[in-house]
């Protein structure tokens, strides 16, 4: 049967033979990647939907709130997941790998993606680290039933596998804003760090594609807008202030994009810093929440259907009007899209994001 995605060259055979489905719980939640909703696949209440889902070109959730949450709903925040199949295939070929290279994968989650590496590679190339036990020897089961059997080692994959590295290719299936100064250590020059790379703005991700320079530091573009789960270390909050901060009321015309997997919604975080945001939705519109992560200062700003755009303001921070002015800066600069952009990554660990090549740094 064809897949419901495209596979990239040479990675055929891997696909072919190791179905996602055999790799998935007998329970999980496919995420509405459009409408952001999660619903539940049981294997024993319904198989034929369970497989459905299993074989989908969706990402599903198979573990929540690390492993706490217990029922049939989604939990609070989804932990382990394995992705949309077409990300997973599209990752391999931004990988770029050849045959007898070293990869380390970072966030074994099910095994899958280590599977289809060790089919490609052979087993011994490759090593994946996975932070929550439970979810390892999950992996482990899936990856000797389909017998494979990569280095699997449970522990904190900030510190990469110091015993077996260098490697040719970090791949990172978590979400992180800082690169772990030991991935650039441990990857060879002229190897390449593939990895969800994103600010405290919000969710979404820009897929660096880096190159290690000789130097320790690492360069590169981002390759597609993606929103992983976070490495644990670097898991952020949405704060909620209390009422009662001064505020001001205004009203305004220009309304920056909102919507779900919108690159404004990456891209505004290059010149936000230390802002983190949110989208409600209502009956009648929306409203973009907007607060500092340094102090108390908070912004909602309201759009209806009819009427101006309605904006509360608080703190010492103006963030709505920071919002507009990077609107501004994007919109003059001719809307590029997120593959304009990259980053770079000085030897002493500073992350640069920049826009058409490393010359041109993005300033917040
Ligand atoms: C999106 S899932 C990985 C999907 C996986 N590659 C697959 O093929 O199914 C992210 C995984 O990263 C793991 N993780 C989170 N923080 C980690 C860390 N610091 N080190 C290693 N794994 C981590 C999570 O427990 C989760 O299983």
């Amino acid at each position: 049967m064809p897949l419901p995605f495209p596979v990239p060259p040479g990675w055929e055979r891997a696909f072919a033979e190791l179905p996602r489905s055999r790799f998935l719980p007998d329970v999980f939640w496919p995420h509405d990647l459009a409408a952001d909703t999660f619903t539940v696949a049981d294997r024993a209440a319904d198989p034929r939907a369970w497989r459905r889902a299993a074989e989908a070109d969706v990402p599903v959730v198979t573990q929540w709130d690390d492993g706490r949450h217990t029922g049939p709903g989604p939990g609070r925040d989804a932990t382990s997941s394995a992705s949309r199949p077409s990300l997973v295939a599209a990752m391999l070929e931004a990988l770029e790998v050849t045959p007898g290279i070293r990869v380390l994968e970072i966030g074994t989650g099910t095994g899958w993606n280590a599977a289809l590496l060790a089919h490609r590679l052979g087993e011994r190339n490759v090593t994946t680290v996975e932070i929550d036990p439970r979810v390892a020897a999950d992996a482990a089961k899936a990856l000797a039933r389909a017998g494979l059997h990569p280095d699997l080692v449970v522990g904190d994959g900030a510190e990469g596998a110091p015993d077996a590295a260098p490697f040719d290719r970090i791949i990172a299936t978590a979400g992180l804003s800082r690169v772990p100064p030991a991935w650039t250590r441990q990857v060879r020059p002229g190897g390449l760090i593939l990895t969800p790379w994103g600010t405290p703005y919000s969710r979404w991700e820009g897929l660096a594609r880096l190159t290690v320079g000789p130097d320790g530091g690492a360069s590169g573009p981002f390759v597609d807008l993606v929103a992983f789960m976070k490495l644990r270390a670097q898991r952020r909050a949405v704060p909620r202030y209390p009422e009662g901060l001064p505020f001001t009321d205004s009203t305004g015309g220009v309304w920056p994009p909102h919507e779900l997997w919108h690159p404004f919604r990456f891209l505004a975080g290059l010149r936000l810093p230390d802002v983190t945001h949110a989208v409600q939705a209502h009956d009648d519109g929306h409203t973009q929440w907007l607060y500092s992560l340094t102090d108390a200062s908070w912004t909602a700003a309201v759009r209806r259907s009819v009427g101006p755009v309605e904006i509360r303001q608080a703190g010492t921070r103006r963030l709505w009007d920071e919002l507009l002015d990077a609107y501004a800066w994007w919109t003059s600069a001719g809307e590029p899209p997120l593959t304009h952009f990259g980053l770079t990554i000085t030897p002493d660990g500073t992350h640069t994001p920049w826009l058409h090549t490393p010359a041109t740094p993005v300033r917040p």
